[in-house]
C-alpha cells in the first residue's frame, strides 16, 4: 500500500515536471512598438504567466490599483487569461507594481525585472508603470494555451519626448464619447501620452460653455453637409453634435487613467464660423452667419476691432481652463485671413490708435492677429497654463513662452525653435493622417513615409534642437465620418509615430521596426480596431542596371510571408515561381504579385514592363530634373515603368529648364521613332511639353538633328492627365540619340500665376 502511494506520488511529480517543462510554451517577446531603450536577457527560468498569477499594488494606492486593474484586461483581452488583482506587493508568482525613483531623467520612465519567481515593474511615477504595463501587454504571444513564458529579462525604459500626441477634428465631423473613449484607448496603447481635441471649427462647436448657450443651441448644428465623393454637392441633411461639460469631464478622467493629458483646442480668431453664426455681433460685417457647409478657409472671422471679441474669448478660455486639468491650452490661430478686418470700420479704427502701419513685410491687419493672441496668451498664462498655437501664431512674433504646433512645414518648426519656442512637429505631408493618398501608398510606403520622419532636423542647433518637445498626429475629418474611417486612416501608421515619440533614435531601424509592428497587428485584431490593410500588400523596388541592361525587382512584404509572382500576366498561385531573391528583367512582360498564406491572398500586385530600345540603357540630362523631383534619378526616364498621374510618386522627373537627355545605344542602332510621355496638372504649374527634338550621333559629342516639332501652350480647358509625344524620322542608324522636350517658358496669362516657371514631368522616353 505505502510503496502503491510512493509510486503515485512519484509519478505525478514526473508528470508535474513534464507539464512544466516550459520551453514549448508561448513566449513573451519583449521588441514590441515601441522599442524599449534596453532589454537585457538574463540567465534563469522564465516567469510563467497563469490563471494564478497575481497582479499587486502598494497597498492603498487607488491610482495603481485602477492600473493593475487595467493590466489584468489586457492581459484577459489578448491572452484569455484572467489574472488576479491583489493589495500588496510582497510574495512570489506576482507582478508587482511597486513607485520608486528607477535610474534615468524622465519621470514616464520604468525598470522592469522579469525572474522565476515575479515580475517586478518599478517607476518613479504612476505613468512609469502604466508605460511598463504596456511593454508587458504588447509583448505577449497571440496564441497560448493558458499558460506564457515570460524570459527573465531585465528592461529600462523611457521616452525620447515628453510631448507625444494625437488629434482629433471633431468640429468637421462629431464623434461619440465612446469612439472618444476608443481613440484615447489607442493613444495610450501606443505610449501617446497627449490627445489633442479640436473641438471648434467653422463646421460645428462642439463643446458646451455655461456663459454661451447659443454655441451649443445654434453653432452646434448645421443645415446640411458636403458628400463626400468628391462631386461637389450636399446631402440635405441637417447634421449637429456636441459634448456636455459632464462629459468632457468624464473624458479627461478615463483619459488621466491612462496617462494622457487632453488638450482642448478653441480655433481663434479664425475657423469661427460656427460661432459667429450664434453671436453675430461678434464678427466684422454683423452678419447674419450660417455654421458653414463648406470646407476650406472661410473669410469670416473673429472682429479684433470689437473688444466684446476679446472679452469672448477670455470668457470661454475661462470655462474651458476651469474644465481642463491640462498644462496647455491650445487657442489655434492658424488659417486667419485679413479680408474682413481689411475693410472692417472697427478694426481699421483699432489699427489706427495703435498706429500700425505696413512694415517688415506685415500688413498693419498682421498686428491685429498678433495683438488678439498676445492678449489670450496673457489671459491663459495669468492662469498658470501654457499656450499652443499654430505655426501662424509666430508669423508676426510672439512671447517665446508659447508652444508652436509645426504645421506647414518642418521649417516652420526650426524657425520656431531657433527662435526660443518649445514646438511639436506635426507637418502635413507627413503626419495629417486624414490624408488618405498618404494612407493608401501601397506595401509599407505609408508607414515607411512617417517613420523616415526626422523630428528633429540635422540643421538646428543643439540649443534650438532642444526645443523640440515631440511629434504629433492629426486627423481631420473632413471626409471622415465613422469610428472605421478614422481608425483605417491612423492604424497602423500611429505606430511609426509612437517609436518616433518614444523610441531611442539611434535605434530607429524600419526593417526592424516592420516586423514588430507584425506582431503588434493581432492586437489590433483581437481589439477589433479597423486598420489599413496596405502594409500586408507587396513592397516592391526596382533598380534599373544600366551596365547589365536589366531591372532588378525586389518584392517584401511584412511578417516574411510567402510571395509568389509571375511574368506572363497569369495570376499568382502556390504553383508560381516562389520569391526568395531580388531578380532581374530584360524584356517586355507584366509582372504580377502577391502574398498567398493557407488564410488568405494579399491584393495581387501588378507592374508592367516595357522594353524598347532605351530601356535600361545608359543615359544623362545635360541640366538636372528640379532636387525636388529628381528621385532615383536619370535612369528613371529609361527604366521601362510608366506612371500614373500623380506626378510625386517617383515615378516622374521634373524639370524647370528643357528635358535633354542622351541615351547610349551602346551599338549603332536603327531608329525611327521617339517617344516622350508628360504628365499635365495645370492648377498645380505641372504644364505640357512645348516642342520635341531629336538628334543623333556616332560619338556622342557632335550631333546631328533628326526632327523637331512644336505644341501649343496649353489652354485653360485643356485636360489634365498624361500626354504622349512621338515624333518618327526616316530610319537612321545611330549610337546616341539625344532628346530634347521643351518646357513652357512662363504659365500663361489664363493661370493663376502668370508668368511663373512652369514644371515638365516626364516619366519615360521611348526609342523605337
Ligand atoms: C491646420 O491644418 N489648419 C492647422
Ligand atoms: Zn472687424
Amino acid at each position: 500500500m505505502k510503496h502503491t502511494l510512493q509510486m503515485l506520488v512519484m509519478l505525478a511529480a514526473l508528470a508535474f515536471f513534464s507539464c512544466t517543462g516550459h520551453k514549448d510554451l508561448p513566449a513573451a517577446d519583449y521588441h514590441i512598438v515601441p522599442l524599449p531603450h534596453s532589454i537585457q536577457t538574463e540567465k534563469g527560468a522564465p516567469f510563467i504567466l497563469h490563471s494564478s498569477t497575481q497582479i499587486g499594488y502598494p497597498t492603498g494606492n487607488e491610482k495603481l490599483r485602477q492600473t493593475a486593474g487595467l493590466l489584468a484586461d489586457y492581459i484577459q483581452k489578448a491572452t484569455g487569461i484572467q489574472v488576479s488583482v491583489t493589495e500588496g506587493t510582497t510574495g512570489s508568482g506576482k507582478i508587482s507594481l511597486i513607485l520608486e525613483k528607477t535610474p534615468g531623467d524622465s519621470p514616464e520612465g520604468y525598470l522592469l525585472k522579469i525572474d522565476h519567481e515575479n515580475i517586478t515593474l518599478k517607476a518613479g511615477s504612476e505613468a512609469g508603470i502604466f508605460y511598463g504595463i504596456q511593454t508587458l501587454r504588447k509583448s505577449l504571444p497571440e496564441e497560448n494555451e493558458g499558460k506564457i513564458r515570460l524570459p527573465a529579462a531585465t528592461i529600462k525604459d523611457e521616452p525620447r519626448f515628453t510631448y507625444r500626441g494625437m488629434h482629433l477634428d471633431v468640429g468637421r465631423h462629431f464623434f461619440t464619447t465612446d469612439f472618444i473613449k476608443e481613440y484615447i484607448d489607442l493613444i495610450a496603447l501606443h505610449n501617446l501620452n497627449v490627445f489633442h481635441w479640436h473641438l471648434t471649427d467653422d463646421q460645428g462647436w462642439r463643446i458646451e460653455i455655461k456663459k454661451y448657450p447659443r454655441l451649443t443651441g445654434i453653432g452646434s448644428k448645421r443645415k446640411e453637409s458636403l458628400l463626400n465623393d468628391g462631386s461637389g454637392r450636399s446631402d440635405g441633411k441637417p447634421y449637429g453634435g456636441f459634448y456636455t461639460q459632464e462629459e468632457v469631464r468624464d473624458i479627461i478622467e478615463y483619459a488621466s487613467q491612462r496617462h494622457v493629458t487632453v488638450i482642448p483646442e478653441i480655433d481663434l480668431p479664425g475657423h469661427i464660423t460656427a460661432a459667429l453664426a450664434a453671436y453675430p455681433e461678434l464678427g466684422c460685417t454683423g452678419g447674419p452667419y450660417e455654421v458653414a457647409t463648406t470646407y476650406g478657409v472661410h473669410k469670416d472671422v473673429l472682429c479684433i476691432g470689437n473688444a466684446e471679441s476679446l472679452e469672448f474669448a477670455r470668457n470661454v478660455l475661462s470655462e474651458i481652463i476651469d474644465l481642463f486639468p491640462s498644462p496647455y491650452i491650445h487657442v489655434g490661430g492658424d488659417e486667419c485671413p485679413r479680408d474682413r478686418w481689411e475693410t472692417c470700420p472697427k478694426c481699421q479704427r483699432l489699427i489706427r490708435e495703435m498706429h500700425w502701419k505696413d512694415s517688415d513685410g506685415h500688413k498693419a491687419e498682421d498686428r491685429l492677429q498678433s495683438y488678439f493672441m498676445n492678449e489670450i496668451t496673457k489671459f491663459v498664462q495669468d492662469k498658470g497654463r501654457k499656450v499652443i498655437g499654430w505655426d501662424e501664431v509666430v508669423d508676426e512674433g510672439l512671447s517665446p513662452d508659447v508652444t508652436v504646433m509645426a504645421w506647414r512645414g518642418t521649417d516652420k518648426g526650426v524657425k520656431a525653435a531657433e527662435a526660443g519656442h518649445d514646438v511639436i512637429m506635426t507637418p502635413a505631408g507627413i503626419t495629417y493622417f486624414s490624408d488618405r493618398k498618404l494612407n493608401e501608398l501601397g506595401g509599407d510606403r505609408g508607414v515607411r513615409r512617417v517613420y523616415g520622419f526626422k523630428v528633429v532636423p540635422d540643421s538646428l542647433s543643439p540649443d534650438a534642437a532642444r526645443h523640440i518637445k515631440g511629434i504629433q498626429a492629426c486627423l481631420w475629418t473632413e471626409g471622415i465620418t465613422t469610428r472605421e474611417q478614422a481608425e483605417r486612416l491612423i492604424l497602423p501608421r500611429l505606430a511609426a509615430v509612437s517609436e518616433l515619440g518614444w523610441a531611442d533614435p539611434g535605434q530607429h531601424d524600419f526593417e526592424a521596426f516592420m516586423e514588430r509592428l507584425y506582431r503588434l497587428i493581432p492586437l489590433y485584431d483581437k481589439s477589433h480596431y479597423p486598420y489599413s490593410r496596405h502594409v500586408f500588400q507587396i513592397t516592391e523596388k526596382y533598380r534599373a542596371d544600366t551596365t547589365k541592361g536589366k531591372l532588378e525587382v525586389s518584392l517584401s512584404t511584412i511578417g516574411d510571408r510567402p510571395v509568389y509572382y509571375t511574368l506572363d500576366g497569369s495570376q499568382p498561385t502556390t504553383k508560381s515561381l516562389r520569391y526568395t531573391q531580388p531578380f532581374s528583367i530584360d524584356r517586355s512582360c507584366r509582372l504580377k504579385a502577391a502574398v498567398i498564406t493557407d488564410k488568405d491572398t494579399s491584393v495581387v500586385f501588378e507592374e508592367q514592363i516595357n522594353v524598347n530600345k532605351a530601356t535600361f540603357k545608359p543615359s544623362r540630362l545635360a541640366d538636372a530634373p528640379h532636387p525636388d523631383y529628381t528621385f532615383d534619378g536619370v535612369t528613371t526616364l529609361t527604366d521601362g515603368m510608366y506612371g500614373n498621374t500623380n506626378y510625386n510618386t517617383g515615378r516622374w522627373l521634373g524639370f524647370l529648364k528643357d528635358m535633354d537627355l542622351t541615351i547610349d545605344l551602346k551599338t549603332p542602332t536603327p531608329v525611327s521613332t521617339v517617344s516622350v510621355r508628360v504628365n499635365v496638372s495645370k492648377g498645380a504649374a505641372v504644364m505640357d511639353a512645348t516642342g520635341l527634338e531629336v538628334q543623333c550621333s556616332d560619338d556622342g559629342k557632335n550631333f546631328r538633328k533628326l526632327a523637331s516639332e512644336s505644341y501649343r501652350i496649353l489652354n485653360k480647358q485643356d485636360k489634365d492627365g498624361i500626354y504622349t509625344h512621338r515624333l518618327s524620322f526616316p530610319e537612321t542608324r545611330t549610337r546616341f540619340i539625344r532628346v530634347i522636350a521643351k518646357v513652357t517658358p512662363k504659365l500663361p496669362a489664363w493661370h493663376t500665376w502668370p508668368g511663373d516657371p512652369a514644371f515638365l514631368f516626364v516619366d519615360e522616353v521611348s526609342v523605337e
